[in-house]
């Protein structure tokens, strides 16, 4: 991919194809059951990570999402008591920021492209990327993109990273590893960890056998997505 515009057009044509696609599908529903399992046991593994590092204070935090979509993300961090007005949302889809907006009609949420924040340096304490890097085939565009976060990013804020390293199916993103995720946040501290048992597997599992979904994902071997937690070294 050799320039940066032609592939946030590809992303934004493959939103909408998606879109079509899932039209009648309740893959995404917060009905779904395997859906379910596959939320909650990432609120934990978020939850346990930000306890491990004995940083807890999300009240008084600035919280921006880069690639927040339609908020779901944002609204977890309002559960772990983030004011609304404190949590903060850009994206490259209008109709998904407008969706964002319902849910959360007191937070800072724009149409804008990660790779420019509309934000002043170290404006931040807490970052969140979820599953946005992923979505980007253009090298250059991540490498602008995590540019930016660490600038609006405080000296003693964290970003938190969730994304997935390997999606054989999907031809329209690229899974991303531990190594190119230190190598895009050079001189940081990064912890990572491997969550989530691969969707698919979920799906299958949860609606006769779920306890041993659970008991998969704790074996790590088969999860999908990497969360890690970046911090600036001082
Ligand atoms: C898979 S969705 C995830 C949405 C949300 N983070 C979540 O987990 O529910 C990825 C989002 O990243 C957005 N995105 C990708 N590249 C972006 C960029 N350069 N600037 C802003 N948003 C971007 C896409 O528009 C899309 O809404």
């Amino acid at each position: 991919m050799s320039n940066p515009k032609d592939d946030l057009r590809r992303m934004k044509e493959e939103y909408a194809a998606r879109k079509e696609r899932l039209q009648n599908s309740d893959r995404y529903s917060p009905s779904n059951p395997a859906y379910q399992f596959l939320m909650h046991q990432r609120e934990k593994q978020i939850q346990r990570l930000l306890e491990s590092t004995g940083w807890v204070d999300l009240a008084e935090s600035q919280v921006l999402e880069i690639g927040c979509g339609k908020g779901e993300v944002l609204e977890i961090f309002q559960r772990f008591g983030v004011p609304e007005s404190r949590l903060y949302g850009i994206d490259l889809l209008h109709e998904r920021v407008k969706k964002a907006g319902l849910s959360l009609p007191g937070s800072s949420l724009a149409n804008a492209d990660a790779q420019s924040l509309p934000f002043a340096t170290q404006a931040f304490d807490v970052l969140l990327q979820f599953t946005a890097f992923s979505s980007v085939l253009d090298a250059q565009v991540k490498q602008t993109m995590a540019g930016e976060m660490l600038r609006v990013l405080k000296d003693d804020g964290v970003i938190l990273w969730y994304d997935f390293w390997w999606n054989p199916y999907n031809k329209q993103t690229r899974g991303i590893r531990p190594s190119e995720i230190k190598q895009l946040f050079p001189q940081c501290d990064t912890q990572i960890r491997k969550i989530t048992l691969a969707p698919p597997i979920v799906r299958i599992l949860i609606p006769k056998l779920p306890r041993v979904a659970k008991w998969l994902e704790g074996l790590t071997v088969l999860n999908s997505h990497y969360l890690a937690l970046i911090r600036k070294k001082a």
